[in-house]
């Protein structure tokens, strides 16, 4: 990981719904504050956004659970990046946080990710760099998959060329499901604002795709077999993916999405800075972690 230039796009991080598959543990706290393994679910995310060099981000949370998220996070600037908040007042969509956003997008291209959305591989700050690049049109994320007809699923002619995009389809057409980590230029709010709910009465992802998809400016980018693209949204799968990030730490002594280490290889925050921020954590392990990362740098 290098320092690199910041992008020129901003980030949204949508981090509501109800969570209800998640009941009991959702009554009080929001889904995307559970833990995975040794941090909240939305270090993950965040992580993601950062490492695309992307350091202006949105966190749109539900109303109940604003102030939790501004505890956790604050404004940012202990990572070198600014986080502000907004909510959605109910679940009306993934594409509505285009509309919620507006201002904040104002007429620069924005990256989107689920709050729940885990992404983990080899090279995937590059991967993400290049569509953070890219001034023109959409990059959207395919990732074979067992069970398609569960997320947006696109399929390919044989060429490779992306046909379709269908939100889970009952005979899906193809393996590949689009993840939920978004790259969109300006004209994703003019989109989001033309789109009508659909039969489950969302605002739907999929129909924003499918408009750069008709409009021929949308690039499908795989993540292959080395990428983990981890859900989140039940028990079984919450626990798996905090045992994937358990193992992964454990093996390499290497933390997973720790955003001041991330912060500091980015060249976002100085030595001393992190030199702090540890001494905030006091005598934790994570803290003894990030003075580690600070002797191996120096
Ligand atoms: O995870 C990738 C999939 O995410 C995509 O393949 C699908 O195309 C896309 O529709 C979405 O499918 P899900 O069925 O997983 O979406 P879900 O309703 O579970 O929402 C995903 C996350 O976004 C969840 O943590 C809650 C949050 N959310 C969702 C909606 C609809 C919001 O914060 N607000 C919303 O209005």
């Amino acid at each position: 990981m290098n320092a690199s230039a910041e992008s020129t796009y901003k980030g949204i991080i949508l981090a509501g719904g109800a969570g209800r598959r998640l009941l009991p543990l959702t009554h009080g706290v929001s889904k995307q504050l559970m833990p995975v393994y040794d941090k909240p679910m939305i270090h993950y995310p965040l992580s993601t956004l950062m490492l695309a060099s992307i350091r202006d981000i949105l966190v749109i949370t539900t109303p109940r659970d604003q102030a939790a998220f501004e505890t956790f996070l604050g404004d940012g600037s202990q990572w070198g990046i600014s986080l502000s908040y907004a909510v959605q007042e109910e679940p009306k969509g993934i594409a509505q946080a285009f509309l919620i956003g507006e201002s904040f997008i104002a007429e620069t291209p924005v990256s989107l990710i689920l709050g729940d959305n885990i992404f983990y591989a080899e090279g995937l700050a590059d991967k993400l760099s290049v569509a953070a690049e890219r001034t023109q049109g959409a990059t959207i994320f395919g990732y074979y998959v067992t069970d398609p007809e569960r997320y947006g699923v696109v399929s390919f002619d044989a060429a490779g060329k992306a046909l379709d995009i269908v939100e889970k389809p009952t005979e899906p057409k193809s393996h590949y499901a689009v993840t939920g980590l978004y790259f969109y230029d300006k004209q994703v709010v003019d989109i989001a604002k033309s789109l009508r709910p659909s039969d489950r009465g969302e605002l739907e992802i999929t129909d924003v795709n499918r408009a750069y998809l008709e409009r021929e400016q949308l690039a499908v980018e795989i993540l292959g077999r080395g990428t983990a693209w981890l859900d989140t949204g039940t028990h079984d799968s919450l626990l798996d993916a905090a045992v994937f990030v358990r193992v992964i730490e454990k093996r390499q002594g290497l933390k997973i999405a720790c955003p001041e280490e991330i912060a500091y290889r980015m060249g976002y925050i100085t030595d001393r800075e992190l030199e702090q921020l540890a001494a905030d954590f006091g005598e934790s392990g994570y803290a003894r972690y990030l003075m580690a990362v600070l002797r191996e740098e120096r």
